[in-house]
């Protein structure tokens, strides 16, 4: 199995994320780092304990990391995931504590101690895997990928071409585009087919585990909030796919092109500017999704529900 860290920040879709990285046989979660973006840097923390002890992980380790972008101020998403940054279920449960490191030296450890090459699945921000790369580049060579889920080839959802996490963010993720390690990115332009339909939140409901209803009652949440805000039918489940694209590559296409991210545009800030017609003739520096099979996909992530629920 391939060792993984997690980077997240739930976030309804993060702790989707976090569920397929415990239940795959295929990934081994070595730990779990939280940084402030769809919610305030304590509650994602709480979050991700929250989460791993309903999928039986209580023994992954966490740790907080940044509890704000490397430059200005933080805007969390609490339109999107509440108050809590997990509002919908009753998810009054004892956790674990988190570790007493700060989450860039815990996925220093982490990488540092394993035997194989340690892939990085950023599902927020980018700011902890930023400072980890400036803080610590002896680490670099031992980091077989970072996946993130974040930016678009297309259209944004925070500004018209800015996603949530790059916009929250945008010198932490230019760092990580320029480190020259293999990236890999899932944006919205493939995320926004990940819906989980009525028909996925009645499957998850219907596996009848506590597991099953809290993800049935987090999605649930989720279509309220992207109906009311974005006017979407369904809502996209855009982190969990940066999980499947480390367990099973074919779930996606990608295409190696250049992408630069906008520091100081006047109305892009944040966006990611994806070279997929070779305009610029810059050497490509990540793998941009550009297709999902969004049928394996809810395999994957249905299995793993289910694995964990029984
Ligand atoms: C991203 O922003 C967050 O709200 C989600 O958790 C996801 O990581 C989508 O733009
Ligand atoms: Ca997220």
């Amino acid at each position: 199995s391939r060792p993984v860290v997690v980077d997240c920040d739930p976030g309804h879709d993060d702790a989707l994320a976090l569920v397929l990285a415990v239940a795959d046989p295929r990934l081994r979660l070595l730990g779990v780092t939280t940084v402030a973006g769809n919610q305030t840097l304590d509650k994602t923390t709480r979050n991700a304990l929250k989460i791993l002890a309903l999928a039986g992980a209580a023994e992954v380790p966490v740790a907080a990391g940044c509890d704000r972008p490397l430059v200005g101020e933080l805007t969390v998403a609490e339109d999107i995931h509440g108050v809590s940054g997990l509002d919908g279920p009753d998810l009054d449960l004892p956790t674990g504590e988190p570790a007493d490191v700060h989450g860039v030296e815990l996925m220093r450890r982490l990488i540092t101690e394993s035997v194989e090459p340690v892939t990085l699945i950023a599902t927020g921000p980018l700011t902890n895997v930023a400072l980890l790369l400036r803080r610590h580049p002896e680490v670099a060579p031992l980091v077989r990928r970072i996946v993130f889920m974040g930016g678009s080839t297309e259209r944004g959802n925070t500004t018209p071409y800015g996603e949530f996490n790059i916009v929250t963010d945008p010198e932490a993720a230019d760092i990580v585009l320029r480190s020259g390690l293999p990236t890999t990115m899932i944006g919205l332009n493939v995320t926004h087919r990940a819906l989980a339909t009525d028909e996925i939140i009645a499957e998850l409901r219907g596996l009848g585990s506590r597991l099953g209803t809290v993800c049935a009652e987090l999605m649930t949440f989720f279509a309220g909030a992207y109906h009311r805000v974005f006017g979407f039918a369904h809502p996209p489940v855009h982190d969990p796919v940066a999980v499947a694209a480390v367990i099973d590559p074919a779930v996606l296409r990608t295409v190696a092109a250049p992408v630069a991210v906008e520091l100081t545009g006047r109305h892009t800030r944040g966006a990611t500017v994806v070279d997929l017609h070779d305009s610029t003739g810059r050497t490509p520096n990540a793998d941009v999704a550009v297709d999902l099979d969004v049928e394996a996909f809810w395999r994957l992530l249905m299995a793993a529900v289910r694995t964990l629920g029984s």
